[in-house]
């Protein structure tokens, strides 16, 4: 908070927008510390482990033929509208793996009526597999950006061994529903709370660092899918504001977390807000590389709980469904139809974070964690053909 706030005032000359952006910046970075912390404790409790990967998902979706997940009955509240969603499988954290193929081919069934596209995290417990089996048996149109999320302070261990599985999930299902991997999920923003001294400067000498140690990491990843043969994007994510140049200027592409709540934006603005904030740190910045890395933004959403009263509300605007619902009406048909890539924040509840970290981590789902549709109405309009549903619209007005 001290760090924060100091840094705050050195940059207020800067005006409103930009302190929104610190805002963010210091509640995405208070959270990041408090998941370390977390990450720490819940490794070193030697656990029991491998629990039950019992289905906690059955009888959601209906089959025409039970043994044939294709023939799933479609939902017709949901409309295929999101260029994208964030998810993460029930049961992808170690210690405690307990994802299985039916519930993820339930997710996916239901995600593939949102979207033509998702991104995972990281790649423990199989769920690089999962995700692929589940698409090939339901026979969906989905490409899945993969994900490695690696540790700064493990000696690589983590990265390995993701990037192990991520190889034989490359063997075994081949690229055609996989749109890249993702090396490192926040990872300079990490870095730099973990060494940088208080600074937020994802180009200063420590930013630096935490890039080249990253671009280890990529180069390895793309080596090992030169060795198999096939040709994938390989890029990173990190919070809106913590990208590296060096390292941005290296990679496919870049996925910015970009949080309206966090930022303590009042939701009525929350959409624009978004949109401004991508746009300035992040598309700008890629636009002045070489490279020229493909942009999306990570994360966005609005949570619709809070697990402790203090959470409730984020200043101007409160957790709830009927905001989830507000920023689902502002922001995804427009983000479509001006082009702006997104992964909307999430797929669903998630009870593990709510155990860890408390407050609204858990409540970001559009459904809950029991894959029920939470009270909203999804917004009906088409990622893939803005433009022409954009002029129908258009004409449909001036008559
Ligand atoms: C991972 O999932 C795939 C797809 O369901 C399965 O074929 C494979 O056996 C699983 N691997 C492990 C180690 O569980
Ligand atoms: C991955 O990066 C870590 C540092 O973050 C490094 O210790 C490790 O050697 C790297 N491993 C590979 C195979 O790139
Ligand atoms: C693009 O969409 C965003 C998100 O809804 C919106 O806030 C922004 O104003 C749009 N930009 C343009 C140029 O239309
Ligand atoms: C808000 O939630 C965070 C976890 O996200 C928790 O650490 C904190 O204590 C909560 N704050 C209040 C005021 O309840
Ligand atoms: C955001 O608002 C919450 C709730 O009013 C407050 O506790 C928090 O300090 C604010 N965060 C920042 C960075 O101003
Ligand atoms: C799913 O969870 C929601 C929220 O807790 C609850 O209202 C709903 O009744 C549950 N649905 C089923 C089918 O259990």
């Amino acid at each position: 908070m001290t760090d924060g706030e100091a840094w705050l005032e050195k940059n207020d000359r800067s005006g409103k927008r930009s302190r929104w952006i610190v805002i963010g910046v210091v509640a995405a970075a208070i959270i990041i510390v408090i998941a370390i912390v977390v990450g720490v404790v819940v490794s070193k409790k030697n656990s029991s482990s491998s629990s039950s990967s019992k289905s906690t998902s059955a009888g959601v979706v209906k089959q025409t033929d039970p043994n044939d997940p294709s023939t799933f009955v479609k939902d017709s509240r949901l409309k295929q509208s999101f260029y994208g969603i964030a998810y993460t499988p029930e049961g992808a954290q170690l210690p405690d793996c307990g994802a299985n193929l039916e519930d993820v081919i339930t997710d996916i069934q239901l995600l593939s009526q949102l979207t033509t596209r998702i991104r995972l995290y990281g790649a423990d417990c199989n769920q690089s597999a999962l995700v692929l089996e589940a698409i090939k048996q339901t026979k969906v149109n989905m490409q899945v950006f993969l994900g490695n999320y690696p540790s700064a302070t493990d000696g690589g261990a983590a990265y390995e061994r993701q990037r192990d599985i991520l190889k034989s999930a490359v063997q075994s299902y081949g690229t055609d529903h996989i749109a890249g991997i993702t090396v490192g999920n926040e990872f300079i923003l990490n870095y730099l709370n973990a060494n940088g001294g208080g600074s937020s400067d994802p180009d200063s000498a420590v930013g630096n660092q935490g890039a080249e140690a990253l671009m280890v990491n990529v180069t390895d990843t793309r080596n090992m899918l030169t060795d198999l043969g096939v040709s994938l994007k390989v890029g990173n994510a990190d919070a809106g504001s913590y990208f590296n140049k060096e390292l941005l200027g290296q990679v496919d592409y870049g996925m910015a977390n970009v949080h309206p709540w966090f930022a303590n934006v009042s939701v009525d603005v929350a959409a624009g807000w978004t949109w401004d904030f991508f746009e300035e740190q992040d598309v700008a910045l890629a636009q002045g590389l070489s490279n020229n890395p493909q942009m999306s933004i990570a994360e966005t959403g609005w949570p619709t709980a809070s697990s402790d009263a203090g959470n409730e509300s984020n200043g101007p605007s409160i957790a709830s469904e009927a905001n989830l619902q507000t920023f689902l009406n502002t922001f995804v048909c427009q983000a479509n139809t001006n082009g702006t890539e997104y992964f909307f924040f999430e797929f669903f509840d998630e009870p593990w974070k709510d155990k860890q970290f408390g407050g609204v981590e858990g409540w970001w789902g559009l459904f809950y964690s029991n894959r029920t549709l939470k009270n909203i109405e999804i917004p009906d309009c088409s990622s893939s053909s803005s433009s022409s549903a954009a002029v129908v619209t258009t004409t449909a007005a001036s008559t």
